[in-house]
């Protein structure tokens, strides 16, 4: 897929890039820290930005950060910068606010995190394909592939989940602007913390459908994921080459 497939309704990206990374605890925060190549939140930039049917991109950063303004994949002429906030909920809020300046609110939005720099960019154009194809938001997500228990406070089990229908969320998550941000919106007037967009859509009763990505789109959240990350980042560009 190379453009938007109905002209009148855009898709435009979203990377919510203002958290601390506070697991990783680096010097930096984890989405300037450098990963075969470049920083984590350029690899995670890029792969959007080589959708062309996404038509900017809209970066949520920390007020004050001035690690952003050297990095010149984030000064193209696909790129804005916005201010994020506190929790990631926030930083998403805000670009989805500074996006209805130039966007419909039936507008598509994908809403991808800073730290995944491995999405791939044939998985990003499937969900937005299976989403437009449906009309129905979507996220890209893996089936789980281990027993799951669940505890109580104890950490004793208190039973094992049939696995057959869990799922990891991952990002790209990708909604209509205007329901996507009411949805948050409203999340956030009932004090209700979400960790993903979804769960601001499900909580709001909309409907979110499942694409199965790739569980080399990890997050990267603890020093491990870096060599992990760089595995995967060399692997795409030695069979792009
Ligand atoms: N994020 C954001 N604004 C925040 C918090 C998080 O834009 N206030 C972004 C992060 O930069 C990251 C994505 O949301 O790209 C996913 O969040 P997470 O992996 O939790 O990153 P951090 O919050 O930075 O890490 P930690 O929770 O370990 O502190
Ligand atoms: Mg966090």
């Amino acid at each position: 897929m190379t453009e938007s497939p109905a002209k009148s309704v855009k898709c435009w990206g979203v990377i919510p890039a203002a958290g601390s990374g506070s697991r990783m605890a680096a010097d930096v925060p984890k989405q300037y820290l450098q990963v075969a190549g470049a920083t984590v939140l350029e690899h995670s930039l890029n792969a959007l930005l080589r959708c062309d049917f996404i038509e900017r991109v809209l970066v949520a950063i920390s007020p004050g950060d001035k690690r952003a303004g050297e990095l010149p994949a984030l000064a193209g002429p696909r790129v804005l910068l916005v201010e994020g906030g506190e929790q990631r909920s926030d930083s998403v809020l805000a670009a989805l606010v500074a996006l209805h300046r130039l966007a419909s609110p039936q507008d598509w939005v994908l809403v991808h995190d800073a730290a995944r720099p491995c999405v791939a960019p044939g998985d990003i154009s499937e969900l937005a394909r299976q989403v437009i194809d449906s009309g129905i938001g979507g996220i890209l997500a893996t089936p789980i592939v281990d027993t799951v228990k669940r505890s109580g406070d104890d950490k004793r089990v208190v039973e094992t989940l049939a696995r057959e229908r869990l799922w990891c969320a991952q990002t790209p998550q990708m909604f209509r602007l205007g329901v996507l941000r009411a949805a948050l919106e409203d999340a956030n007037s009932k004090g209700l913390a979400v960790t993903d967009e979804a769960s601001a859509m499900e909580l709001y009763g909309e409907a979110v459908q499942l694409v199965q990505g790739s569980p080399d789109n990890l997050k990267v959240t603890l020093p491990q994921d870096l060599h992990l990350a760089e595995y995967y980042l060399s692997g795409q560009r030695s069979s792009s080459q």
